[in-house]
């Protein structure tokens, strides 16, 4: 290849000032890709702030510039060419790194201050070349916690990282920061891509091998020459549609404003990072309408005449040389390391912002404006400030966010206005289809009704609308629709391993089904609880008449009324003919009278006030001890008492009696924990069967889930009983494949439904209607009457009768010992 002398075009431009006196000048070589949109952009931008430092500094400066054709050959060439013909003091180098080093090396050779332009400096290249300025660069720290912020915002999880490897340019350098910063939001990333030459073929077998996998967030970060290349062929293989979100750094965003139509239609609805300065200032507004002016003259071919990143750099760069050399009489040091002391110390605010060299790198902004293609063109939706985050304005005004998602309006590619979910399902339907089981008990959990006209599924119930209520809080667009299936539960969870069902719903978690999928956590509590049939407590029905009174009752009535009657029949035996005789007639009519006095003899019988005083008292006392003797009696024959046939697992196991649960695993769970012999295990899926099962004694006792036991108990309330602990085991939760990114944002919408107090509402509705309330055998309700409720009565009626006795007894004392005197 002929690229010799003959293909250096050297444009000399000197601004002689007319009064000039002094020889002094400085001479400022640029070395820039004339062929390229930042060369071009340079070129024009380089001319305009020659004249702007002549005009506002009063300085002169000699300006070469050698068009490198973008080859790193021709690039080192032209700069001893430019050192060693044109003697120049200083140069300002390429764009990129390739070309960039190989200007670096010379300069320093030559002990030539450099201006590099290069976006990514390696730091051994500063380290090992004293002469090297950075005069561009990105805070690529920033630039990456700013896309994982973007990545943040939409709660996307997984990532494909498409990056330009090449051993010069530097892409690959910021991998390590962007690992990072995607760490830090919980990203992970699915594949790390690097594109080394930019073949076609294999352009188009990496981008079919990712489109195959199911992670749709992309993140590039290569040049713009191969992101025109990698964008025309994902928009060839449908992969810049819907559901595909595609990050670009700002080696591509930084020239959005200069795209053609062909590469602006592939990548619509992209999101861009890009540097950040103001284009809102009064000196950019008239940089830009003489760069307009003159880039419109100088390059008729090139569509746009906005001036980017590249122009406003380039400009600050010389202007930064000017205030380096400074003043009026320009005094060009002797010793080169003088510029580059001299030029730790300027600082000024050029285009860009304020410009400062730290370490010979401008300081890098922290700022980037977040962008979004659309139509012809971009639109800015804000900006991403590092430790402040994302604001739709700048300055004092501004209200930062960690989210994007109150920035404006974003258009996803395929023109979409839905947040894609980043995640595609298994098969691209665009829906994702969940997996219903037909198979259930209860129409409240699940309730999947035909309708043969239409041909269409209908699905209601308390595990369908929570799911509806999950879905609806996910922070994207996620469409899905039910599909009915017809088999056993672990059948159905591994039909989400066979991609059969994107998910599934209406499963319990459990151990055993985590090798066909995830589950998400769970929204039901669920423990196992033994159900028996109730019977009536008829053995103790024959002794009831003694249950209204406790024993110590009974017996203190019978005291209390023999104690009675001795008394009456003591005080009454004097006057009464049929109260003397033998000692064991007397014994007999004693205990006879005891019992009749209360009913049978009547006041005119008694002869003597104390008598008839003791049996008025005990008349009382009776009265209301058989009032609440009756009352007690009557209420315990109107309620039936019922209690649990079997009351423990263990009786049930050691009489080999069949037990019945409900399907699912609760067979194995009963076998395997329980310790049931399978033999004696029998499933149901139908609750009728359950029952009759039940009622007949086919089973002794029943096994299901809190869930089933409430809808159950509803509709046979009287027939049976919930005893003994319940087992926990897993409860209700969605499955959905192994790995699957979206199980952490089910869960997180999952809580939310659960702590707004949804889920407690919708189990009310669906299964809450509450039945009647399980009869506890253990339960003593009705109590016997003791004598803690009626002591005061006794002492009454005790007491009287003592009191009779014992004036009785001083009066017999009295009489026989007036008889002795
Ligand atoms: C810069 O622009 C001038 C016209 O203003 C043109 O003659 C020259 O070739 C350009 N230089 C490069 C390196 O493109
Ligand atoms: C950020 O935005 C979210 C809504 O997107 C809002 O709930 C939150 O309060 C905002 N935070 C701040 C600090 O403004
Ligand atoms: C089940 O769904 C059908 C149709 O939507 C409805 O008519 C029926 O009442 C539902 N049953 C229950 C128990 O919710
Ligand atoms: C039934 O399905 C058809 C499409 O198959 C749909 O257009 C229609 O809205 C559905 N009807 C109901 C009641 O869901
Ligand atoms: C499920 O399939 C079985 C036979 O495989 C059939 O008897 C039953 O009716 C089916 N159930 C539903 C709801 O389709
Ligand atoms: C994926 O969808 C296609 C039709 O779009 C269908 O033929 C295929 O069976 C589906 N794959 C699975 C695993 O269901
Ligand atoms: C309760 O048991 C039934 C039948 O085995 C099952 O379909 C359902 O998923 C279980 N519910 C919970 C909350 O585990």
């Amino acid at each position: 290849m002929n690229m010799i002398p003959s293909c250096i075009f050297c444009t000399v431009l000197v601004l002689l000032s007319l009064q000039q006196t002094t020889s002094t000048h400085v001479t400022v070589g640029a070395v820039i890709d004339g062929t390229s949109r930042a060369g071009k952009e340079a070129n024009v931008s380089l001319q305009i702030a020659l004249e702007d430092i002549s005009r506002k500094a009063d300085q002169r400066l000699v300006l070469h510039i050698i068009n490198s054709r973008g080859e790193p050959a021709l690039a080192s060439l032209s700069a001893k060419r430019l050192i060693a013909a044109r003697e120049v003091q200083v140069i300002i180098g390429p764009h990129t790194w390739q070309e960039a080093s190989r200007v670096a090396e010379v300069s320093n050779q030559g002990k030539i201050p450099m201006f590099s332009l290069a976006d990514v400096t390696p730091i051994w290249a500063m380290e090992h070349w004293p002469f090297l300025v950075q005069a561009s660069g990105t805070n690529q720290d920033a630039q990456m916690k700013a896309v994982a912020a973007i990545v943040q915002s939409w709660d996307w999880h997984r990532v494909n990282i498409i990056y330009e490897d090449d051993t010069v340019s530097a892409f690959g350098s910021v991998i390590p920061y962007l690992k990072e910063s995607l760490q830090e939001v919980g990203a992970e990333i699915s594949n790390l891509v690097p594109l080394e030459s930019v073949i076609a073929s294999s352009l188009v077998a990496e981008l079919t091998r990712l489109r195959e996998q199911q992670c749709r967030v992309f993140i590039v970060h290569t040049s713009m020459k191969l992101a025109t290349r990698l964008f025309q062929k994902a928009k060839e293989l449908k992969m810049v549609e819907e559901d595909y979100i595609w990050i670009v750094t700002n080696s591509i965003t930084d020239f959005f404003h200069s795209l053609d139509l062909t590469t602006i239609h592939s990548i619509q609805g992209v999101i861009g990072v890009e540097k950040y300065f103001s284009t809102s200032s009064i000196r950019f507004a008239d940089f830009k309408r003489r760069f307009q002016k003159k880039f419109s003259l100088d390059y008729p071919e090139e569509g746009n005449d906005q001036p980017g990143i590249s122009a406003v750099e380039i400009y600050d760069a010389l202007w930064a040389v000017a205030h380096t050399y400074g003043g009026r009489n320009m005094q060009v040091p002797k010793h080169r390391a003088t510029f580059m002391e001299k030029m730790a110390s300027v600082h000024f605010y050029g285009l860009t912002g304020r410009v400062q060299y730290n370490a010979r790198k401008l300081t890098p902004s922290h700022m980037f404006r977040i962008v979004n293609v659309i139509g012809k063109s971009y639109k800015e939706l804000g900006t991403w400030s590092k430790g402040l985050g994302f604001s739709e304005s700048i300055g004092d005004n501004a209200v930062y966010n960690s989210s994007m998602q109150n920035l404006g309006q974003v258009i996803w590619p395929g023109q979409s206005l839905y947040t894609p979910k980043g995640w595609a399902l298994s098969n691209s339907s665009g829906f994702w289809r969940i997996g219903v089981p037909t198979e259930g008990m209860f129409k409240q959990i699940i309730n999947i009704s035909y309708d043969p006209q239409t041909n269409n599924f209908t699905f209601t119930g308390f595990v369908i609308d929570t799911f509806r209520e999950v879905m609806v809080r996910l922070p994207y667009h996620a469409p899905y629709e039910f599909i009915p299936y017809n088999g056993t539960f672990d059948s159905l969870v591994e039909q989400v391993y066979l991609k059969k069902f994107d998910g599934v719903v209406g499963v319990s978690v459990i151990a055993d089904r985590y090798k066909y999928a995830e589950f998400t956590r769970t929204y039901t509590r669920s423990s196992l609880t033994m159900l028996v049939p109730v019977q009536s407590e008829t053995p103790s029905r024959s002794w009831l008449f003694m249950k209204p009174f406790t024993k110590a009752m009974w017996l203190l009535i019978l005291a209390i009324t023999i104690y009675n009657g001795f008394v009456i029949w003591l005080i009454e035996r004097k006057h009464n003919q049929r109260l003397q005789g033998s000692a064991t007639d007397q014994a007999g009519i004693l205990i006879w009278l005891s019992f009749t006095t209360l009913f049978s003899l009547q006041g005119g019988r008694l002869h003597n006030n104390l008598s008839r005083l003791v049996v008025v008292v005990w008349l009382f006392v009776a009265l209301v001890i058989t009032q609440s003797y009756s009352a007690s009696l009557t209420s315990m024959l109107s309620v039936q008492k019922l209690e649990a046939k079997v009351s423990d697992i263990d009786t049930l196991k050691t009489s080999n009696a069949a037990v019945g649960h409900t399907r699912g695993f609760y067979g194995r769970y009963l076998e395997e924990v329980l310790g049931f012999k399978s033999i004696n295990l029998r499933s149901f899926s139908s609750q009728e069967e359950f029952a009759n099962a039940l009622k007949t004694g086919k089973i002794a006792a029943g096994f299901m889930n809190d869930t089933y036991l409430k809808l159950f108990l509803a509709k046979h309330c009287r027939s049976f009983v919930a005893v003994g602990p319940s087992y926990t085991v897993g409860g209700h939760g969605f499955a959905f494949p192994m790995g699957s990114p979206i199980i952490a944002d089910l869960d997180k919408a999952l809580l939310e439904v659960t702590e707004s107090g949804k889920l407690r509402e919708l189990e009310d509705k669906t299964i809450g209607e509450e039945g009647c309330v399980g009869v506890d055998s253990s339960n003593d309700d009705e109590v016997s009457l003791s004598i803690d409720s009626f002591w005061i009565i006794f002492l009454f009626t005790g007491g009287t009768t003592t009191f009779s006795l014992a004036i009785y007894v001083l009066d017999r004392l009295k009489e026989s010992w007036k008889h002795h005197k």
